[in-house]
């Protein structure tokens, strides 16, 4: 799968977890940055990795800040985005088979590298359920 990953300094650390993890599995990976631990803005991650995912360029973005919140806000002002922020494996796998994330939004000050590999494995391979959830999300766009 081509996957798009993106952080800002507060995510770092914790992308270098995921990138091997991705690398590991055998995905195809587009690396928007940051490259390094230097301070960066997450909106401009987060838009970077969106764009990659709307035009179609990759089918999924996994984005990573200190909370992952203000990176999952930024995410999902993009109207082809659905990105949920998960900590845990339940809603991670609740996020693909309900909501059909296409974005996975991580703390890299909230979870240790165990819990999100976890994470990553997981989300990666639940499938959305279609169904009532289809129309579910269909609203969003009304
Ligand atoms: C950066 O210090 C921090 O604010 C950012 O990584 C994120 O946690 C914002 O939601």
């Amino acid at each position: 799968m081509k996957i798009a990953l993106g952080c800002d300094h507060g995510g770092f650390g914790l992308k270098e977890t995921v990138l091997t993890v991705l690398q590991q599995l055998g995905h195809e990976i587009r690396d928007c940055g940051t490259l390094d631990g230097q301070a960066v803005d997450y909106p401009d991650i987060a838009v970077a990795v969106c764009e990659l995912v709307a035009k179609g360029e990759c089918e999924r973005g996994i984005l990573i800040c200190g909370t992952g919140i203000g990176i999952s806000m930024a995410a999902n002002r993009n109207p082809a985005i659905r990105a949920a922020l998960c900590a845990e494996a339940f809603s991670a796998r609740m996020s693909r088979e309900h909501n059909d994330a296409n974005v996975l939004c991580l703390g890299g000050r909230t979870i240790g590298p165990g819990q999100a590999e976890e994470i990553v494995r997981i989300w990666l391979d639940a499938e959305f359920a279609g169904g009532r959830h289809l129309r579910r999300i269909q609203m969003f766009q009304q």
